[in-house]
């Protein structure tokens, strides 16, 4: 058996009496069908192609759309709280479902917040696995006023990694000046209703090569990507811890459809535990 012109699309069986080309994807590397029979192979199509098509999701997404996959990752209390009526959510996980994110980090390029986020949480955004491995993804933040305290650890830590920033086209050039001084890129984003164009910001990160990103909330950046059907994979952490009020924070804010009809339903769920913790892995149905 030898893999062939794709990797993923093709495998060629040599020793089999009649030789066959297995295409799993088709609307990738099309196989010239005539060429193929000319020469005496046989071609099948759809062979794995569920598992092909999820092994390869990332790179599917962004060939076909121009767009990258987009993972979002939100850490719950059991009463469905993303953080206190504070901001406060430090933690709500335990450390191996940490580890768990620092891993999609690692695999994915670029990794997304809010400036919400930025100004509750001050996070590095880095990939700090325990084994000391790892890359640490592209650093994205949509903050369309330029909000960002100059001291924000994204804007100083030591990471070799790319951190963009998207603004809107209002922005003073002096403000702009003064942030870039750190070593961040400025990304010029259209707006919608005063705050960034988010399907427009995929369209250019999808233009910068970045294959996948990991939106890590906040809560607006959440809802917003929900509504706008912008993500294609969710990981839902369940912590067991009961926040026991109605003042918490909601993983995704901003208003919800009328009726449970409207709710956006995933498909493919996984569940994992890590430790007391449980994961939720599913891809959204749009
Ligand atoms: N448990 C978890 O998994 C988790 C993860 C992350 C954060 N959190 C918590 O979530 C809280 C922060 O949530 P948040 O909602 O304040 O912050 P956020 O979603 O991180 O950032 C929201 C800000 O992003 C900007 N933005 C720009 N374009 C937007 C768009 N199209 N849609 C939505 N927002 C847009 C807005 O500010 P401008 O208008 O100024 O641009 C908005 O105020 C904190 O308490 C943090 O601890 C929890």
């Amino acid at each position: 058996m030898i893999e062939a012109e794709n990797k993923i699309t093709f495998i060629v069986d040599i020793k089999a009496r009649r030789r066959r080309i297995a295409e799993a994807v088709t609307e990738l590397y099309e196989v010239d069908v005539e060429k193929v029979h000319e020469k005496g192979l046989e071609v099948k199509t759809g062979i794995l192609e569920t598992a092909c098509r999820q092994l390869n999701e990332a790179f599917l997404k962004f060939v076909t759309t121009g767009r990258p996959f987009v993972e979002a990752k939100s850490a719950l209390t059991m009463d469905g709280w993303t953080a206190t009526a504070t901001g406060h959510s430090r933690w709500i996980t335990n450390e191996k479902s940490q580890q768990f994110v620092h891993r999609l980090r690692d695999r994915l390029d670029g990794v997304l917040v809010g400036v919400g986020t930025v100004l509750a949480d001050d996070p590095m955004l880095t990939t700090r696995l325990k084994k000391g491995v790892g890359r640490d993804p592209v650093r994205i933040i949509v903050d369309t006023d330029l909000r960002i305290p100059d001291e924000a650890k994204v804007l100083n830590s030591d990471s070799s990694a790319l951190t963009l920033i998207a603004v809107g086209a209002h922005v003073p050039p002096q403000r702009l000046r003064r942030v870039e001084k750190s070593g961040v890129l400025i990304l010029t984003c259209p707006t919608n209703e005063g705050r960034i164009d988010l399907a427009a910001l995929m369209d250019i990160l999808g233009g910068m090569d970045i294959v996948s990103v990991l939106v890590e909330g906040g809560s607006a950046i959440m809802g917003s990507m929900i509504r706008e059907r912008l993500v294609d994979k969710f990981y839902i952490f369940k912590a067991p811890k009961i926040l026991g009020g109605n003042d918490g924070i909601p993983m995704a804010s901003g208003p919800g459809p009328r009726e449970m009809n409207g709710c956006l339903r995933l498909r493919d769920v996984k569940l994992r535990r890590f430790g007391d913790d449980i994961l939720v892995r599913g891809y959204p149905e749009h």
